[in-house]
């Protein structure tokens, strides 16, 4: 069987920039406060009338320029997202149109923090698989327009942040590029991290005193999420690398979903991996759900931090509970 690599990657950010010190003055935070639980000190939001599929758009478009091949050689959509456009259809069809793409097929992940990673394994297997030569990958989130920015919502509203990230994974000699996926789940902490209503289960399905509630908004289990996460990131990165026959010694860069720095160097100690080799951005751009980790490659391959041969692992974990990982030999 070939094998699968990714050829090409872009990133877009929404060039509103929202420091720390705007959220101040809507909830009871401090930027102290923020920085200190979270790392974070400033992230972007998306202008009026920009759409989570548009910025998925545009991070795709760089990095088919980049992969050097055009619209009409990708066979597969896959896009990643928690937030999207329409309640359905899902982004996906709409990227196929925004691109001006023939009529390929377009599949909607919904794995939220581990959404890329989960989207990244499907282009895996239908390019080793030989069923499509290029499979466009995206993960994109519009948060910022679900939060709540009052002291109610302030454990979520100072964390996430808007942004989008893309890659087309297309044909590679069989032993480079995705090595191979590792996907898990644990439904029954579904609850612990949920954008509970509006939603199907309930009849009728929408009602104001929902909205007046503010149930519209992610329910988040902070420590409990924190708890696992730290956990099941450091068992994943070392899940993906014992089933190639690697160590941490040979592990040339970490590249986790960005949670919480606090949750990055504790995964980082935990491996007993040196700074340098952990990877992180939430400084900039708070935690993008799934475009972080897609960005964050984009920005490695843009400084140079990756080179041809070295081994990248992408690890992340999230609401559902999920948690997975890709290992690349670049
Ligand atoms: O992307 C994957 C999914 N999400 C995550 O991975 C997030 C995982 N969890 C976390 O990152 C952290 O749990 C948080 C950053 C959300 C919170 O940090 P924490 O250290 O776990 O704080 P906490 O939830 O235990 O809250 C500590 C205190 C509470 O006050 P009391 O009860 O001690 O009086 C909170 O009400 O901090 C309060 N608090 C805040 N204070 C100022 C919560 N949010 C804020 C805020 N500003 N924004």
């Amino acid at each position: 069987m070939r094998g699968a690599r990714i050829v090409g990657t872009g990133r877009e950010l929404p060039p509103r920039v929202v420091k720390n010190e705007e959220l101040t003055k809507l909830m009871d935070t401090t930027d102290e406060w923020i920085v200190q639980r979270t790392g974070i000190r400033e992230r972007r939001y998306a202008d009026p009338g920009v759409g989570t599929s548009h910025l998925g758009a545009a991070a795709a478009r760089k990095a088919i320029d980049k992969a050097g091949i055009t619209v009409n050689d990708i066979g597969l959509i896959v896009f990643a997202t928690l937030s999207p456009d329409y309640f359905f259809p899902g982004c996906a069809v709409l990227v196929q149109e925004q691109l001006g793409m023939p009529t390929v097929g377009a599949l909607d992940v919904r794995d939220q923090c581990t959404g890329f990673v989960y989207g990244l394994s499907v282009a895996e297997s239908y390019v080793k698989g030989g069923f499509h030569d290029y499979v466009l990958v995206i993960g994109s989130e519009i948060h910022s327009r679900g939060l709540i920015f009052t002291t109610a919502g302030r454990d979520t509203a100072v964390i996430f942040g808007d942004g989008a990230g893309a890659a087309v994974v297309g044909p590679a000699e069989e032993g480079k590029g995705i090595l191979s996926s590792h996907l898990h789940s644990e439904g029954k902490y579904a609850g612990e991290l949920c954008l509970e209503e509006p939603g199907f289960l309930r009849d009728p399905w929408i009602t104001h005193e929902m909205i007046d509630a503010g149930r519209h908004s992610p329910k988040m289990n902070g420590r409990y999420v924190f708890t696992h996460a730290v956990r099941r990131f450091p068992e994943v990165t070392r899940e993906a690398l014992e089933k190639n026959g690697l160590t941490l010694a040979d592990l040339s860069l970490l590249i986790p979903h960005q949670a919480n720095l606090r949750i990055t160097n504790a995964v980082g100690a935990a491996l007993q991996l040196p700074e340098g080799k952990v990877f992180s951005n939430i400084e900039r751009f708070g935690n993008t759900t799934a475009a972080s980790i897609p960005i964050a490659l984009d920005e490695c391959v843009e400084q140079g931090r990756i080179r041809e041969g070295d081994i990248v692992c992408l690890a992340s974990f999230g609401s559902g509970f999920t948690w997975a990982s890709a290992l690349l030999r670049w």
